[in-house]
């Protein structure tokens, strides 16, 4: 029978009027890559800090590793690891000084310290800069360090926030490997990001997260089969003459939950309805909008369940860089598909 690595009960984060985490409640099993996938300030990294005890739910429980969150934080600690959104490094000492440094801190024993450090540079494919500078390091490479710095105690379960965050692809994709291996080590990861091909591409189970909320929860695969069992489309439409006024035109109208703007042309629009494609025709003509096509998916994306259960975009990063910015049009989500 599979535990449960971490159990939340009606986690509340608030800081003076403003609920940053709101009254979660979730399981997470051991051994899974588990994903919160939100936008800016949905209360990831709060969540996060919270679970590492760095900071204390104002109400709610929680058990990380079998230990109760308020009453045993020694214990969680003891069981967890944290890739933090922040590295922190010393970059006047070398790679080993680095993770000697932090093992220290954890007590661990010379020997056995020395033999997890090689243990784990092997792991990131670093053995060749054991006794380099981190300042002569890459970004990519210093990242590769501060993961593995997570792992000197060997904990059950780590945690890692935006570990791909501002990183170039390659070592984006390194990172996911990394990441991937980890896990296979009997490690529960707990990830958090806000890359959709991040989430899907690492996790078992992804909970979408807005406003302290969990807007969806379930399999990368489940969570897209959300939209189709649903009666919720996203059009893909293209128009040469794209305005603001156009997209609120059809953004207004009932039958509409999202509209995102993808480029200067192209749209992702969610809807409900037999009737929403028709109505959606007309209003763009009925505004003089040149339709060049439109087109409606059955295989639908993760993007495309992020914008019907949350209303607006996600900010990509990263793999996606090349993308043009994208710009949400948020209005009150109807999540008619839940
Ligand atoms: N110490 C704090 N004091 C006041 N407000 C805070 C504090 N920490 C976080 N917040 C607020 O709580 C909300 C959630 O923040 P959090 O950092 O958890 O978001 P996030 O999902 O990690 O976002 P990002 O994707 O930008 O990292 C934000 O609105 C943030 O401004
Ligand atoms: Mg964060």
């Amino acid at each position: 029978m599979t535990e449960n690595a971490i159990e939340m009960k009606n986690i509340t984060k608030k800081f003076g009027d403003f609920t940053a985490v709101d009254n979660l409640s979730l399981d997470i099993k051991e051994n899974e890559i588990f994903g919160f996938l939100g936008p800016n300030g949905a209360g990831k990294s709060t969540t996060i800090r919270m679970l590492c005890t760095l900071s204390n739910p104002t109400s709610g429980s929680a058990k990380v590793a079998g230990y109760d969150l308020i009453k045993d934080p020694a214990k969680v600690r003891e069981n967890i690891g944290l890739v933090a959104e922040k590295m922190i490094m010393y970059d006047k000492l070398t790679a080993a000084e680095n993770l000697r440094f932090f093992g220290k801190l954890y007590a661990i024993p010379n020997q056995k310290l020395e033999d997890r450090i090689d243990e784990l540079l092997e792991l990131v494919n670093m053995q060749e800069w054991k006794h380099t500078q981190i300042s002569k390091f890459s970004t990519g490479m210093k990242q590769r360090i501060n993961v593995i710095r997570a792992l000197l105690s060997e904990p059950k379960i780590v945690f890692m926030d935006e570990p791909t965050l501002g990183l170039d692809p390659q070592t984006t994709f390194s990172i996911r490997d990394i990441t991937r291996d980890i896990n296979k080590s009997g490690v529960t990861v707990i990830l958090t990001t806000h890359a959709m091909i991040e989430a899907e591409a690492l996790s078992d189970k992804i909970a979408i997260i807005d406003h302290g909320k969990i807007a969806a929860l379930d399999t990368p695969q489940n969570l897209k089969n959300l939209i189709a069992d649903s009666d919720t489309s996203v059009f893909g439409a293209k128009i040469t003459n794209l305005t603001p006024k156009l997209i609120g035109k059809i953004n207004s109208l009932d039958v509409v939950d999202a509209v995102a703007q993808q480029d200067d042309h192209n749209l992702k629009i969610s809807a409900n309805g037999t009737d929403a494609l028709n109505q959606i025709i007309d209003v763009i003509r009925h505004e003089d909008g040149n339709i060049a096509s439109i087109t409606n998916s059955n295989e639908s994306t993760l993007e495309d369940v992020f914008l019907a259960v949350t209303g607006k975009t996600i900010r990509d990063q990263a793999t996606e860089k090349a993308a043009p910015t994208h710009h949400g049009h948020e209005k009150a989500p109807k999540a008619r598909i839940r």
